[in-house]
């Protein structure tokens, strides 16, 4: 079967009413990779999108030009092993699954899957047999990262096995007439060799789907959607400053003008200046208009006294619902709520185990919709982050701005451990600010996934020229990830160290000692509180 062409002449063309089909729908089985499938048949140029295992094979259907069931930490045999709507399997779209995915579609399709005498975990050599156009740029034996038990024994009626695991066991299947084909490995981890040339091989030979997703459509077709939505009615939104809520208002400015309003609020435990400063250009270069709102005092009061971190969250997000709702009565007739939701977010909500209780209200301005009765438009709720910033930069954003690191939300108040005061909030901005000033200089910046400054609520004795001094602690933290769930400390050279510290010492009054955090995440988390 090498070398014959699987698309057929009308692939990826709807039958019935001759338009493309240009989605992959990925099936959630609760893998932990199933994001990861979402993004790399992203990185194909394919519009993909998630959708919860048992999902209703009409909704399926619409405009889908490939299904892929993920893997799952379920046994397929297993009581409360999650099965899709076996009117899945007659829907005509071409089909791939992974790891669980494909034991779940041999069973159903009458083949044979078993217990499996010996698990297979971690990195496994797969040799494809007869090169099938699945494996199509494969040399050899690949490397392929496998996590299973259950194994498929014998394939369904009218598949053939197209590639096995170095100790011999089934590996991929596949119907050509069908276009169903089953991986036992993950190719959407990145210790899979070539697992990205097998989608696309998958999506764009197998399924005949184009690339077709660029920032550039991706603006005007959001453009045109929010236009359609709001009409004439006026948008109000939060503005931070970060990449998320940055990218959003200049692409909702861009679809209604001054009908946007975004409202940013100084709560007084930002970083220096530099948030304002990220205003300002927003501001005057792209020609938002900004309601900029000092609110300082307010929550510096509030918090007063308060050294419990969640306390200070919960105290930090009070206030700011009530900052903003006072702000947004002040403009009068209001009808959209916009928020800079991302898909992780959204791929949170519909896991296998139901609605997921462990949503970060922080990602969005939680609880204004209900409270404020507006209705809520989320136009980044079909990307990744590495997509808004694309989409920012395809909307003029400048690139400093769409590289900044994650701030969180109760932000300098979580970096100062104990009570928050404006002069604790004054030292750590200095501090804070010649360290990633001295990271943007060695060009380390871009290079890090997040850094910032402690304060601790301890002091220590130093000596500074013939005095005795008694002053504050300052830690240096920097961290790689990929998207803050697990972290790595970053190896900062020493001579970086070495700059930062002299510096802080020197220039922040109230600081006389520096340490640099070599922990990783887990067991420690990123931020200190
Ligand atoms: P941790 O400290 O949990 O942080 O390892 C993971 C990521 O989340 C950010 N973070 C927060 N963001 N509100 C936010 O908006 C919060 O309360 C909060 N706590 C942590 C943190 O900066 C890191 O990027």
């Amino acid at each position: 079967m090498s070398g014959q062409s699987l698309a057929a002449p009308n692939a990826g063309v709807d039958e019935m009413t001759g338009s493309r089909r240009t989605r992959v729908v990925i099936l959630d089985f609760g893998s932990q990779y199933t994001h990861l499938i979402a993004r790399r048949v992203r990185e194909c140029g394919v519009y993909s999108e998630v959708l919860r295992f048992d999902a209703a094979p009409s909704e399926i259907a619409e405009g889908t030009g490939a299904i892929i069931l993920s893997g799952s930490p379920f046994s397929i045999y297993g009581e409360d092993a999650p099965k899709p709507d076996p009117g899945i399997y007659e829907l005509g779209i071409p089909m791939l699954g992974i790891c669980y995915g494909m034991q779940a579609m041999t069973e159903t399709l009458g083949g044979k899957v078993s217990p499996g005498t010996t698990r297979e975990y971690g990195p496994m050599g797969f040799e494809p047999g007869d090169k099938h156009r699945l494996f199509e740029g494969l040399s050899g034996t690949a490397k392929v990262w496998m996590s299973h038990g259950d194994e498929v024994m014998e394939p369904p009626a009218g598949f053939e096995v197209l590639g096995r695991s170095a100790d011999g066991k089934i590996a991929s299947i596949g119907s050509d007439e069908r276009r169903f084909f089953g991986l036992q490995f993950h190719p959407e981890v990145v210790h899979t060799e070539h697992g990205k040339l097998v989608l696309e091989n998958y999506v764009h030979e197998i399924c005949g789907i184009p690339s077709n997703w660029s920032p550039a459509s991706f603006v005007e077709e959001t453009v045109a959607a929010i236009r359609k939505q709001v009409g004439d009615s006026k948008v109000v939104c939060a503005l931070s400053g970060g990449v998320d809520s940055s990218v959003m208002s200049v692409l909702i400015h861009r679809a209604i003008g001054d009908n946007l309003f975004p409202i940013f609020v100084d709560n007084g435990v930002l970083r220096k200046s530099e948030d304002h400063e990220v205003i300002e250009r927003l501001k005057t270069r792209l020609g938002l208009s900004i309601d900029i709102v000092d609110a300082r005092g307010r929550f510096l009061d509030r918090l007063a006294g308060v050294e419990d971190p969640e306390k200070k969250r919960k105290i930090i997000g009070t206030e700011f619902i009530r900052v903003f709702e006072e702000e947004a009565k002040k403009l009068g007739d209001i009808k959209f709520l916009a928020q800079g939701t991302l898909y992780p977010d959204v791929i949170e909500s519909i896991s296998v185990k139901g609605p997921s209780a462990t949503i970060k209200s922080h990602h969005n301005v939680g609880g204004l919709p209900e409270h404020m009765d507006l209705e809520l438009i989320e136009p980044l709720k079909t990307l990744f982050k590495d997509e808004v910033r694309k989409v920012g930069a395809e909307l003029g954003i400048d690139p400093d701005i769409l590289g900044r690191h994650p701030f969180p939300g109760p932000g300098l108040a979580v970096r100062i451990l104990g009570e928050v005061t404006a002069e604790r909030v004054a030292i750590l901005q200095e501090a804070d600010a010649i360290a990633i000033d001295e990271m943007r200089n060695a060009g380390l910046y871009n290079d890090i996934w997040q850094a910032f400054a402690v304060l601790l609520p301890i002091k220590t004795v130093g000596v500074m020229g013939d005095e005795r001094t008694y002053e504050n602690v300052v830690v240096v933290r920097a961290v790689d990830s990929l998207d803050g769930m697990t972290a790595h400390w970053f190896p900062m050279p020493h001579e970086v160290l070495e700059r930062m510290s002299a510096r802080i010492i020197n220039e922040v009054r109230g600081v006389n000692r520096v340490c640099y955090d070599i922990s990783s995440k887990p067991p420690s988390t990123i931020e200190w509180e």
